[in-house]
């Protein structure tokens, strides 16, 4: 595509996003735009509204004002081509859904609830588990798995979707560095298939080599663009009064990444 870029609509646009609980704002006039796809990480401290962002966009929370656009469209329109990974909740479930039949819940969309999923969507399903490292444990009981090895189930549930771009909500919290690698080279495939991939993500270190670009995000947003234009400490310091400690990892991060690249 010679002229891609030129005039082609954003593949995800929040315009003026305000959202409130109970009346009282957590996210205030958000303009945020992807004009294509990238590992796109959204960064801020606890609380600072990153959930919400994401589920603005997912219609799971109301606007005040504003609106999300996927490729120029409203989310009904497009709304199998987005994937979603929620931030981690232990699932204890007593009830026998085996890991395999999480799994098969992300082709559900394609096939319509009536219609079972056939081989196709069984190989699909393990290639999605083989992706992020579980085959061995496909017909466990979910309820029987570590958290980190669930939020991974959950990740090859929106794989097996198949979707053009995720939303994943800190999808490396409560998993450990190797797994952490692993989950990030799925990711980074994605983004070499074609897709984007949205992260909330909260180790500063790793967004710093991570993500092609990033929004830094405390209730309002305070700068985006490509990572290590954004991560600079007076951008850190406007998203994380106070935390000095942080601030000079990252300082020391992003200037490794600058002689890296
Ligand atoms: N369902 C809800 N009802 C009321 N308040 C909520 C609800 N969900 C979130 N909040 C509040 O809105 C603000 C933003 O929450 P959100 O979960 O988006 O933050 P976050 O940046 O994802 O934080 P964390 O890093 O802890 O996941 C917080 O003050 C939170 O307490
Ligand atoms: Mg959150």
């Amino acid at each position: 595509m010679a002229d891609a870029g030129s005039s082609a609509p954003p593949v995800v646009e929040f315009h003026d996003v305000t959202v409130a609980y109970s009346g009282r704002p957590v996210l205030w006039n958000v303009d945020l735009t992807i004009t294509e796809p990238c590992l796109f990480g959204i960064i801020g401290p606890n609380g600072a509204g990153k959930s919400t962002l994401l589920k603005s966009g997912l219609g799971l929370v109301p606007l005040v004002h504003g609106t999300a656009r996927f490729w120029g469209r409203p989310l009904a329109d497009v709304r199998r081509r987005v994937g979603y990974v929620p931030q981690r909740e232990t699932v204890d479930w007593d009830f026998p859904v085996s890991v395999m039949d999480v799994v098969l819940m992300g082709t559900y969309g394609r096939l319509g609830w009536f219609r079972r999923p056939g081989s196709r969507e069984r190989s699909l399903a393990r290639e999605c588990l083989d992706r992020v490292g579980l085959i061995d444990v496909a017909d466990r009981q979910i309820g029987r798995l570590s958290g980190g090895q669930q939020q991974r189930v959950f990740l090859a549930r929106a794989l097996a979707q198949e979707a053009d771009i995720y939303f994943l909500d800190e999808p490396m919290a409560g998993v450990d560095a190797r797994s952490q690698e692993q989950i990030f080279g799925v990711l980074a495939g994605l983004r070499s298939e074609g897709r984007l991939v949205v992260v909330v993500h909260h180790d500063l270190r790793t967004a710093a080599t991570w993500f092609d670009r990033v929004a830094l995000i405390d209730m309002r947003l305070v700068a985006t663009g490509p990572t290590a234009e954004v991560l600079t400490p007076d951008n850190l310091r406007r998203t994380y009064a106070g935390q000095v400690d942080l601030l000079q990892e990252i300082g020391q991060a992003v200037a490794a990444r600058s002689r890296t690249t």
